[in-house]
């Protein structure tokens, strides 16, 4: 793992912009995977401003979303889906040339993770996926526990995860969905790169577990450590405490 420290939030979203600009500069038919949340938001805009000054061409990339709440309609605004599109997609000149979203209002949900599986291998594989992190420690909707799931799945979701959704459904913990549908372990370990972005200080007890203890199911970003390309982005209140 690489760790590198920014002073704010916005300069750690920032530099993994420009990292995407260079990989797209190295490969125009990148296979991106991209996360909801919070944390991406000034990333988003970054790559939003970088396309709007051509700086970064999106045209050729296919992308992916990372995962999504069970059982909202596919327009519903707190859908992450929504959300993307919100933050990235509706803003862009210029969109990637396919965009795959995780649709979460399916009545087969095991097929649609199948599918998801699928569509992930017949692009390639993924080259470049970037992750938040929870402050329980998920990365997608992996949440904590005995045993993590290999590939796309259904997943009951923590009380601490639907508590940290809470602000997409105007503060209501008890709308927040029960269940998620999320890219697994599996899934996000093979891609080819990995980029972590975590910022705030609310982040700097569980970043320091991903980066520097026990690799545990428990937190599911330590498997991290056995992947062997991750670079880690963080502004100082998240590294306050490595
Ligand atoms: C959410 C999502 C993750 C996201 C993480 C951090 O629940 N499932 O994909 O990376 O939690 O969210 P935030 O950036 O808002 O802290």
């Amino acid at each position: 793992m690489t760790i590198r420290i920014y002073a704010t939030p916005r300069r750690a979203a920032a530099a993994l912009a420009r990292r995407v600009v260079a990989a797209v500069l190295e490969n125009p038919r990148l296979v991106l995977g991209l996360p909801a949340g919070r944390t991406p938001i000034p990333f988003y805009d970054e790559l939003v401003r970088l396309c709007a000054r051509g700086v970064l061409d999106l045209s050729r990339v296919t992308a992916f979303n990372l995962d999504e709440f069970l059982g909202l309609p596919a327009q519903h605004p707190s859908s992450y889906r929504s959300f993307l599109m919100r933050h990235l997609f509706a803003r862009l000149p210029v969109g990637p040339r396919r965009v795959y979203l995780i649709d979460g209002a399916t009545a087969a949900p095991d097929r649609e993770c199948a599918r998801y599986e699928r569509a992930i291998a017949r692009a390639g594989g993924i080259d470049f996926l970037i992750l938040g992190l929870g402050v329980n420690g998920h990365i997608g909707f992996n949440e904590p526990g005995p045993a993590l799931v290999a590939r796309t799945h259904r997943t009951r979701l923590t009380p601490a995860s639907r508590r940290a959704n809470a602000p997409l459904f105007r503060g209501r913990v008890r709308d927040v969905p029960q269940e998620a549908l999320t890219m697994g372990m599996a899934t996000i370990l093979r891609a080819r790169r990995v980029a972590v972005l975590a910022t705030g200080r609310e982040k700097a007890g569980i970043v320091r577990r991903m980066v520097d203890a026990a690799v545990t199911p428990w937190v599911p970003a330590s498997f991290l450590q056995l992947h062997p390309a991750v670079h880690v982005l963080l502004d100082r209140a998240a590294a306050s405490r490595l």
